[in-house]
Parts: C-alpha cells; sequence; structure tokens
C-alpha cells in the first residue's frame, strides 16, 4: 500500500518529487503548505489565521493543520494510498496522525526522508517561483517552458512570501528544532527510507522508487 510521508528541510525538493510521484501512482498529494497557501488566497477564516505565521516563517498550530489532514484523509481517492508533503511536522502532529490513520484501519508504509545540505537548500529557495493556483514548484534546474508562467494552467508564477533569506532561516530553524525529531519517531517502525535529494531532479525520482521498491 501506498501510504506515503515525505520529511525534509524546506527546498529539500517535497512538492517537486509529490506532483511527479502521484502522476505516476495516481494517488492524491496531501500539503498542508498548499492547502494553507489557498486558504490564504482565498481569504478564508483559517488563512487569516495562518497569514501571519507562514508569512514570518514560523509553524501554524497543531490543532489547526491536524483538523486540515484529518479532512483530507476523509476523501474517497485516499483509499488508493496517498502521499503527505509537509505534514506531520511535529511530534504531536505525528502522534494525531497515527491516531486518524489507526481510525480507519490504516498506516504509514514508507517516511521518505530527503536528506540536502543547508547551503544548497538556500541557493535552491532563493531561486524559486510557485505557481499560486496549482501550487507547482520550479527553479533554476527545471523552469517553466515560458518564463514565468505555469506549464500547466498557464497562470503568472508568483515567489512565496516566506522564500525571503530571513524566514527562509526561520524555517530552517522550525525545521531542525521541531521537525527533525520525527527522523527518529518513524525510524523505530522502520519505515524510514533516507534519499539524497543533491542531484538532478529526475536522479532523485529515480532514487525514490528505488526506496518505495
Ligand atoms: P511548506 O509549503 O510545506 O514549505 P516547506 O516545508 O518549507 O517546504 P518547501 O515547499 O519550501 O520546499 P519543498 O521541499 O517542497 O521544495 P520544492 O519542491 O518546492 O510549508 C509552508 C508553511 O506552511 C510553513 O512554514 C508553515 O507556516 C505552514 N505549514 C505547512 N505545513 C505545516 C504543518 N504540518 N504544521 C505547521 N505549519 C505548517 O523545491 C524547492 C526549489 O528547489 C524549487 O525551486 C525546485 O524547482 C528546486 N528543486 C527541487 N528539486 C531540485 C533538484 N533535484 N535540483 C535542483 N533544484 C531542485
Ligand atoms: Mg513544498
Amino acid at each position: 500500500m501506498n501510504n506515503i510521508i515525505f520529511l525534509g528541510p524546506p527546498g529539500a525538493g517535497k512538492g517537486t518529487q509529490a506532483k511527479r510521484l502521484i502522476n505516476r501512482f495516481r494517488i492524491p498529494q496531501l500539503s498542508t503548505g498548499d492547502i494553507l497557501r489557498k486558504a490564504v488566497a482565498d481569504g478564508t477564516p483559517l488563512g487569516k489565521k495562518a497569514k501571519a505565521l507562514m508569512d514570518a516563517g514560523k509553524l501554524v498550530p497543531d490543532e489547526i493543520v491536524n483538523g486540515i489532514v484529518d479532512e483530507a484523509l476523509a476523501a474517497p481517492e485516499v483509499s488508493k494510498g496517498f502521499l503527505l508533503d509537509g505534514f506531520p511536522r511535529t511530534v504531536p502532529q505525528a502522534v494525531a496522525l497515527d491516531e486518524m490513520l489507526q481510525r480507519r484501519g490504516r498506516k504509514i508504509n514508507h517516511v521518505i526522508l530527503l536528506e540536502v545540505p543547508t547551503d544548497v537548500l538556500v541557493d535552491r529557495l532563493s531561486g524559486r517561483q510557485t505557481c499560486p493556483r496549482c501550487q507547482t514548484p520550479y527553479g533554476k534546474d527545471s523552469p517553466p517552458k515560458k518564463p514565468g508562467i505555469c506549464d500547466k494552467d498557464g497562470e503568472k508564477l508568483i515567489v512565496r512570501p516566506d522564500d525571503q533569506p530571513e524566514r527562509v532561516r526561520q524555517r530552517m530553524k522550525e525545521y531542525e528544532t521541531k521537525t527533525a525529531l520525527l527522523t527518529g519517531y518513524y525510524k523505530a517502525r522502520g519505515v524510514v527510507r533516507p534519499v539524497d535529494g543533491v542531484g538532478t531532479v529526475d536522479e532523485v525520482e529515480k532514487r525514490i522508487l528505488k526506496a518505495l521498491g
């Protein structure tokens, strides 16, 4: 069963690789970052609560994201499997996810840990453009066919507000102090698959497919 978590620091390539894998496996990508950005863009009550924290590079409270994921896991298309991108990010979120899956008779099969050194992450994020509609990320190594325009839906690409250098630093700090602990949490279950995230997008995709067996 393909119940997969993508774990890794900001800029590791979670979104880039997730977009490829979901096409291949026909499973949905559940990205809390994408869902929150859409809520911010739509100006919903959730978006209003999350905006300032996201812009500052800080994590949104666990109760809010846990609620988003519990709702997303109820969708019928999730029955074939799912790819969680950017969740869980704290130990309480991982505990909440266990409970949500247990309730549905499911469990995590693979945690893909994308490993990329900090200098490469900073370089990637400084060159990223994102589609505000479908959230596809573009970079120096995977540029859009037409500069500044999304290949998939023709939308004008933007620079995420949290990709400014001081906010990137804050996101890295959140990752190191809160999210990195999850490697140990899942290692104890034998589901962690470390993947070298340095290389071309194609190379990293091949490594992920190999790690998934
Ligand atoms: P989120 O959207 O999850 O951001 P993130 O974890 O910081 O990760 P990114 O999306 O920045 O990086 P990525 O790994 O997806 O890399 P990408 O593929 O784009 O979260 C944003 C915010 O939402 C959080 O700060 C928080 O406020 C809130 N939030 C979300 N989830 C939450 C949760 N669970 N709890 C609390 N708060 C939450 O790639 C990056 C760049 O590199 C791109 O330009 C890409 O083209 C390029 N690239 C990718 N792969 C390669 C490669 N192999 N070679 C060269 N370039 C590459
Ligand atoms: Mg992403």
